[in-house]
């Protein structure tokens, strides 16, 4: 083994019969690297977090898009949302159909209602305003309704999406409102769905939530109960980004009990016969995914290191946008394993001081021509890069089950994004 930093990574054998340095070689960097027994083994924990008759794990498709992901995580048995025209329709790709798809949108168009109506899917508004719209398009339908329960939690101010300060959801105060617009437009109430935030790791604040939308419902909703198919309680589950500091999972035979025995009680109390979802994202796909970049560069600003990567913001976002924390592994040829730690910031080659991965981190002394791996970087990566500074975007590679590596996107070329450009 010629890795100066590789413990969690060799852990799950996530790189299979091949290497991280292979990869690089072969594929070229930045490169999205994913591990199917991973993702395989996080849709387990979570189906088999309650085997109550219609719990369903709703996977949050916004996180990671790609078609080779989703086509596994429903072989896993998993449903999906889709937000946008974009994600229903690489949904529908990996082989998702109407009856295991629900349409999650917010201050979305007539057409794009309409769009996901024409396919089949429950739509979910988040809005009076939506509601009414949604009334003109599909009258006499099927509707579901978020609502905010008022509770948010997040890792960052810019996650969390229940509360005031969030556009999300429709206050629980404005029934009287939501009952005159089904009425208006001879809308079934069909579903009611919230998402507090994103990344809880005790199960407190998710259970609080789920407490609340299912009294909500027995006491607000009685009378439009009998409609009801879908209750959604939202995503948010979160993982341990720092690993090597052996930060503990989510504990997820807790939640399980806990989620398990409520709703049994609450279906026992109420006779309800409809489904329940949860809808991660993250914890689905973040720790199948290794982001793999190089060391082209390295210097002092004053006493400053700074470690010059190919792994700007325009290819994980997520340390620029909200300061998040990816851990970093350190793969060299001839390398040897290195606890001795410097301190170091690990940056990228985009023209702004902001493009920052790992700030004044301490780490292995990087060197150039070292290939690197962001773990956990299979949420909320590859879907939020981006060209900036005309960088055409990563290619992604899966690890499959029998540990060999195979394309599933390949990387994109300037004269794809030259394509777009048109000339009168
Ligand atoms: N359901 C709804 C309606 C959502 O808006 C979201 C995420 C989810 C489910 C899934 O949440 P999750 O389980 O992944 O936390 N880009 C940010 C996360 C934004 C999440 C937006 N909504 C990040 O990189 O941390």
């Amino acid at each position: 083994m010629s890795n100066v930093r590789s413990v969690q990574t060799d852990k799950v054998n996530f790189f299979g019969n091949t290497s991280p340095r292979e990869l690089a070689s072969r594929y070229g960097t930045p490169l999205y690297v994913y591990n199917e027994n991973v993702l395989r083994q996080r849709c387990r924990d979570l189906t088999g977090l309650s085997d109550l008759p219609g719990f369903h794990v709703n996977y949050s498709a916004k996180a990671n898009t790609n078609p080779a992901l989703l086509r596994i995580v429903r072989e896993e048995g998993c449903h999906a949302d889709a937000m946008s025209p974009g994600e229903l329709y690489m949904n529908k790709l990996a082989g998702f159909t109407a009856d295991n798809l629900l349409y999650v949108c917010n201050n979305v168009s007539a057409d794009e209602m309409r769009n996901a109506v024409e396919n089949g899917l429950l739509v979910s508004v988040d809005s009076l305003s939506q509601l009414d719209l949604y009334g003109t398009v599909n009258p006499g339908g099927k509707v579901m309704i978020r609502i905010n329960p008022g509770i948010g939690a997040g890792h960052h101010v810019k996650v969390i999406t229940a509360g005031k300060e969030t556009k999300f959801g429709i206050d629980p105060t404005s029934l009287d409102e939501v009952r005159a617009l089904l009425a208006k437009h001879k809308l079934t109430l069909a579903g009611v769905n919230q998402h507090i935030g994103s990344l809880f790791m005790e199960p407190d604040n998710y259970l609080n939530a789920i407490d609340f939308l299912l009294h909500f419902i027995q006491s607000d909703l009685s009378d439009l109960f009998a409609g009801l198919e879908i209750i959604d309680f939202g995503g948010g589950l979160g993982i341990p980004y720092h690993k090597y500091d052996e930060q503990p999972r989510l504990d997820m035979e807790s939640l399980g009990r806990q989620l398990h025995a409520k709703l049994t009680q609450w279906v026992g109390e109420t006779g309800y016969k409809g489904k329940f979802f949860i809808e991660p994202g993250r914890y689905v796909v973040a720790e199948c995914g290794v982001l793999l970049g190089t060391v082209h560069a390295t210097k002092f600003n004053g006493p400053n290191r700074y470690v010059g990567t190919d792994l700007g913001f325009n290819v994980l976002v997520r340390p620029a946008m909200y300061d998040s924390f990816h851990d970093i592994e350190i793969y060299r040829e001839n390398g040897q394993p290195d606890d001795e730690l410097v301190e170091q910031s690990v940056v990228g080659n985009i023209c702004e001081s902001g493009d920052i991965l790992a700030k004044k981190r301490q780490l292995p002394l990087i060197k150039e021509g070292d290939v690197l791996g962001v773990l956990d970087a299979g949420a909320y990566g590859f879907v939020m890069s981006s060209s900036y500074n005309q960088r055409p975007r990563a290619a992604e590679v899966l690890i499959t089950s029998d540990g060999t590596p195979k394309l599933i996107r390949r990387r994109e070329t300037v004269e794809d994004l030259a394509k777009f450009f048109v000339e009168e």
